[in-house]
């Protein structure tokens, strides 16, 4: 995934890379690294860990030209010699990268045949050494060449000592935006890193070559000029404030009533569901809905399924992103997909979104981060509105998505009046349901006590309940590294039911009326067999609460807001769990907020 920075201007730019990699640090946070040219040749600092360890080395950093990186290992472990930026055999250029060289080995080979000798095991050594190959006094010229010979995808950032004011980029399938300063330009994987900086913004597309220097941006292609349209910046700069609470997960899960609010606010308007951004009869003659994400948002969107499935009584299908993008195209006529991300950077997202797009097939993105590359890909997008979202771990990112399609279900059905008072009222009790559960957090920590000490656990439910399960199980497996499984609880007994035995942890979600009983049936069968069974219900349903061990009580709500009810007591299962066994909630292990490579 990795994050790049790199700024030009009059005074020293250390300490701005610096927080630019901060606020990059959710694309991985392995390792991370500073280059600058002082005084004609190139100084870089790295660190085998996260940015913050950075802080010193780069206090001892001048340059009016600086690049950045903060990584998430893909090509050889987290160390030192792998951080990046990497410098040329020459040590003429600097370089960093985002993204994944497929030809690396080859170019490698290549490049050791002429005796170039590489310092680590990374796949984006190479393109430095190919620079530095195919250099002869003009950059762009070395970068232009060296880029064509790579497969695969990158943003990158590089200086040159022969040009101490200026930092050259390339980009291919990796996000890269420049930014517009004052007495000051620069370059980022995402606007956040820029937002302090920088007055307007400009993306990169693939194959764009850019030159920066303090008061001027050249944008190539192929060698020849190009220009590029910036757009003011919207986003506002924010401060990474846990406030009062010890995580950013928790305070996470703690905004969730106030986005909740944000939400109704914006799309419930005079007992109506709003959605100004779409055509009226966007969903008028529809024949399917395809709903194509990956992980977390991967479960909103199987939450939707059935709530889309009951309000518009039409096929509704969900796509992992990664599978989606290489399956055999389907005709898309009838067909809207909606595509769910958070980040609205997730690479699996992006391509499977380009690809609807080439087969002309009508989209709409729900997406989180303003002006993210997904919301460029689509024909409409309805952003979540719940704020930045810190945690790797998503919580009010995922219940916002999940609002957002029970309110774009409720939109596209309101001219049946039944729907829609029901169904309205439901929505706008959110809020006041979730600071109820809230409320329950103490219980939650004295669950996760016990939950901490499992080697493995498992989730089961069935319907919207199946959906929240998914969920409920990469949350705690995420953050607490306890293995976790969710299963439709139907599918049991065809396979997954020889795990359970004397002592196996096992959640049932059961609120999703019309089924309590079938679930019911499947806490018998695990119980038959040793498992200890904890349950989530609602309130008034005596037969689960009989049948389990520890019992979740929830309130009762409609069918449609269940979704985003029921994953609140397990949002604070997963945060006591993982807080218990001494994980670090914000910056699991091996993961990065946004997926931003294959
Ligand atoms: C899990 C989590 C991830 C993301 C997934 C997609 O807590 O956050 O599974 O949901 O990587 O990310 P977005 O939504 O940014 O496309």
């Amino acid at each position: 995934m990795c994050g790049i920075v790199g700024f030009a201007a009059n005074e020293n730019t250390a300490a701005e890379v610096f927080k630019g990699l901060l606020k990059l640090e959710y694309r991985g946070y392995d390792s991370a690294g500073i280059a600058v040219i002082n005084e004609g040749r190139i100084k870089c600092e790295k660190v085998a860990g996260r940015v913050s360890e950075l802080k010193d080395a780069a206090e001892g950093l001048f340059g009016k030209v600086s690049i950045g990186h903060t990584r998430w290992a893909t090509h050889g472990a987290a160390t030192r010699s792998n951080a990046h930026p990497h410098i040329s055999y020459d040590g003429r250029f600097a370089l960093v990268h985002n993204g994944i060289i497929e030809n690396s080995v080859e170019l490698k080979a290549e490049l050791t045949g002429l005796g170039i000798e590489f310092k680590s095991e990374t796949d984006s050594e190479v393109i430095v050494q190919l620079i530095a190959k195919n250099y002869f006094g003009d950059p762009i010229k070395a970068l232009d060449a060296a880029v064509k010979r790579l497969s695969g995808s990158f943003a990158i950032a590089l200086i040159c000592t022969d040009f101490p004011l200026s930092v050259f980029a390339a980009k291919k399938g990796s996000p890269l935006i420049a930014g517009r300063g004052r007495n000051r330009n620069m370059l980022a994987s995402d606007v956040s890193a820029l937002s302090p900086f920088a007055k307007s913004i400009c993306r990169l597309s693939d194959g764009e070559l850019l030159e920066i220097r303090k008061d001027t941006l050249n944008f190539f292609r192929d060698g020849k000029p190009v220009e590029k349209e910036f757009e003011e910046i919207k986003m506002k700069e924010y401060k990474a404030d846990k406030g009062e609470f010890e995580h950013f997960m928790i305070k996470e899960i703690f905004d969730q009533p106030e986005v909740a609010k944000s939400i109704i606010e914006k799309r419930i308007r005079n007992g109506e569901a709003v959605f100004s951004e779409l055509e009226p009869d966007i969903l008028t003659d529809i024949k399917q809905v395809s709903i194509v994400a990956c992980g977390s948002a991967y479960n909103a969107g199987m939450a939707g399924k059935y709530i889309l499935k009951e309000l518009l009584r039409l096929p509704v299908t969900v796509s992992l992103a990664s599978e989606y993008r290489y399956a055999a195209p389907l005709p898309l006529e009838g067909t809207i997909t909606v595509f769910i991300s958070q980040s609205g950077e997730t690479a699996d997202t992006l391509a499977a979104a380009e690809r609807v797009r080439a087969l002309r097939g009508r989209s709409i993105s729900i997406v989180n981060v303003r002006d993210s590359a997904l919301t460029k890909l689509t024909d409409y997008t309805l952003y979540t509105e719940a704020g930045p979202e810190v945690a790797v771990a998503t919580t009010k990112g995922y219940t916002a998505q999940v609002m957002t399609l029970c309110l774009l279900g409720v939109w596209a059905k309101q001219s049946e009046k039944s729907v829609l008072f029901e169904a309205v009222e439901a929505i706008k009790s959110i809020p006041e349901i979730m600071l109820r559960l809230l409320g329950t957090k103490d219980k939650a920590e004295e669950l996760a006590k016990k939950v901490k000490e499992e080697d493995s656990v498992y989730f089961i439910g069935r319907n919207i309940d199946y959906a929240v399960a998914l969920e409920a199980s990469l949350k705690l497996k995420e953050i607490s590294y306890i293995h976790s499984e969710a299963f439709a609880a139907g599918e049991l007994k065809h396979g997954s039911i020889a795990l359970i035995e004397e002592g196996t942890k096992v959640f049932a979600l059961n609120c999703y009326g019309p089924l309590t009983d079938k679930t019911v049936s499947a806490i018998r069968e695990v119980k038959a067999r040793g498992a200890c069974v904890t349950a989530a219900f609602c309130e008034n349903d005596g037969n689960t609460a009989a049948v389990c061990d520890e019992g979740i009580p929830l309130p009762i709500v409609h069918p449609i807001v269940g979704a985003v009810c029921e994953i609140i007591p397990f949002q604070l299962l997963a945060y006591f769990t993982a807080k218990h066994r001494g994980a670090d909630i914000d910056k699991p292990r091996n993961l990065a907020k946004s997926v931003t490579v294959e």
